[in-house]
C-alpha cells in the first residue's frame, strides 16, 4: 500500500461498524442459514439462496459478509459453517447459543439506544428493571421466554465448566442463590452425583426452574425455593455450597458484601462460596466482553457494574472466607470464578 501520512483508520471503522457485524449474524441466525449449512454443508450460492428464498444480491452479500466474519467457510464456490457457527448457532448441539443473541438482537440492542441516558443520569433506561430488581411479577410472555433462553445458554455453560474445574466431590447441597431457570444447578448434579441442589429464586421465578428441573429428569435431585436474598433476614440453612453465578454484578458493593456475610453465617465449615461472574482483570481495564457487559449493567440495573477478580477476592477475606481461589475459564455466561472457603 503506498505511504499516503494517513492513519490507519481500519480498526477504527471496525469498531463503528461492531453493530453491523453483530446485526448481519443475528439476521443470518434468524434466516436459518448456519442451521441449513450445518444440516447440508458445502452448498453454492445458487442452492442457499433458494433455500432460503433470498434474491441473488443479498445471498452474495450476505455469505461473503458472514465469510469476512468468520462464521462461515468457503471453498471454491461451496460455503459452510465455521467452527463458531457450527458449535454455537446450530440448534441441537449442546452449546447453542441462539437464545443469547436473539435477547441480545430485540432487547439489549434497542436498549443501547439510550446508553447516553443511562450514562449521564446514572440510572437503567430499559422497561424492565422493576423485574431484574424483583418487583414485578407480572410479564409480558414473549419477553420472559426471550430472557430465559438467554439464560439458559448462558448458565448452562457455567455449570458444565464449573462441574469440571472445581473440586465438589466432597460437597453435598449447593444452594444456587438467584438460579434462574435451574440450568446451572442442572449441570453440577449432573456432573456430580452425590450433590442434591436448591434454586433459591423470587417466587415468580420459582416455576420456570420447577419446570426446567422436570424436564431434565432431576426432580428428586434438585428443588425449589421462594425467597428474597436481600429483604429475608437470612438464607435456608443445610447447604455446604453456596452458588452465586451472575448475581452480585446487579448490584452495589454494600448489598454484595451483605449477601456474602449472610452466606457465611449459615454455610458449616469448610463450605464453599462460588463467585461466577464475567469477571474484568484486577486493573479494571478488560477484557472488552466484560467491560461491555458492565456498560449492559448501566442501562439495566440501579446499582449494578462488572466487578475485578481482586474486588470479589478481597470481600471474600474480608467476611471472614479463606482460601481465596481465583480460576479463569472461558464459557459463554462467565469468564471465571473467585471461590471462599469457611474456616
Ligand atoms: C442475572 S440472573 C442469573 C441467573 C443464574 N444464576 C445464572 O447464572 O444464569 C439473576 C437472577 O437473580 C434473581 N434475583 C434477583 N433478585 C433476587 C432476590 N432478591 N432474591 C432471589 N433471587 C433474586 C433473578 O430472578 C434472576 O433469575
Amino acid at each position: 500500500m503506498p505511504e499516503t501520512g494517513e492513519p490507519d483508520s481500519a480498526p477504527l471503522l471496525r469498531l463503528a461498524l461492531g453493530f453491523g457485524g453483530f446485526k448481519t449474524m443475528a439476521a443470518a441466525l434468524d434466516l436459518g442459514l448456519f442451521q441449513l449449512l450445518a444440516e447440508r454443508p458445502d452448498q453454492t450460492r445458487e442452492e442457499i439462496a433458494v433455500e432460503l428464498e433470498l434474491a441473488e444480491r443479498p445471498a452474495d452479500v450476505l455469505l461473503s459478509t458472514c465469510v469476512s466474519l468468520e462464521l462461515l467457510l468457503k471453498n471454491g464456490e461451496l460455503y459452510r459453517c465455521s467452527d463458531i457457527a457450527a458449535e454455537f448457532l446450530t440448534a441441537g448441539k449442546p452449546r447453542y447459543s441462539g437464545g443469547l443473541i436473539r435477547f441480545f438482537d430485540r432487547r439489549s440492542y434497542p436498549e443501547w439506544q439510550h446508553v447516553g441516558t443511562a450514562l449521564r443520569e446514572n440510572r437503567p433506561t430499559t422497561m424492565d428493571t422493576e423485574h431484574r430488581n424483583g418487583r414485578r411479577t407480572v410479564e409480558d410472555e414473549q419477553r420472559i421466554a426471550l430472557f430465559w433462553e438467554a439464560m439458559r445458554a448462558m448458565s448452562g455453560s457455567v455449570g458444565r465448566v464449573l462441574t469440571e474445574l472445581v473440586d465438589l466431590a466432597e460437597h453435598h447441597k449447593v444452594l444456587d442463590l438467584g438460579g434462574g431457570s435451574g440450568s446451572c444447578a442442572i449441570e453440577l448434579c449432573r456432573g456430580h452425583p452425590q450433590l442434591s441442589a436448591t434454586v433459591f429464586e423470587l417466587p415468580h421465578i420459582c416455576p420456570v426452574a420447577a419446570n426446567q428441573i422436570r424436564a431434565a429428569g432431576l426432580t428428586g435431585t434438585i428443588d425449589t425455593l421462594s425467597g428474597d436474598f436481600h429483604a429475608d433476614p437470612g438464607l435456608p440453612t443445610g447447604y455446604d455450597v453456596m452458588l452465586l453465578s451472575n448475581i452480585l454484578h446487579d448490584w452495589d458493593e454494600g448489598r454484595d458484601r451483605e449477601l456474602l456475610r449472610k452466606c457465611l453465617a449459615v454455610l458449616p465449615s469448610g463450605g464453599l462460596v462460588i463467585i461466577s461472574e464475567m469477571l474484568l482483570n484486577p486493573e479494571r481495564t478488560g477484557p472488552p466482553e466484560a467491560m461491555l457487559l458492565s456498560m449492559q449493567r448501566l442501562i439495566e440495573t440501579e446499582q449494578g457494574r462488572n466487578y475485578s477478580e481482586s474486588e470479589y477476592a478481597e470481600w471474600l477475606a474480608d467476611t471472614g472466607f479463606t482460601d481465596i481461589e481465583v480460576i479463569r475459564f472461558t464459557a459463554l455466561g462467565a469468564n471465571g470464578a473467585v471461590l471462599g472457603r469457611v474456616p
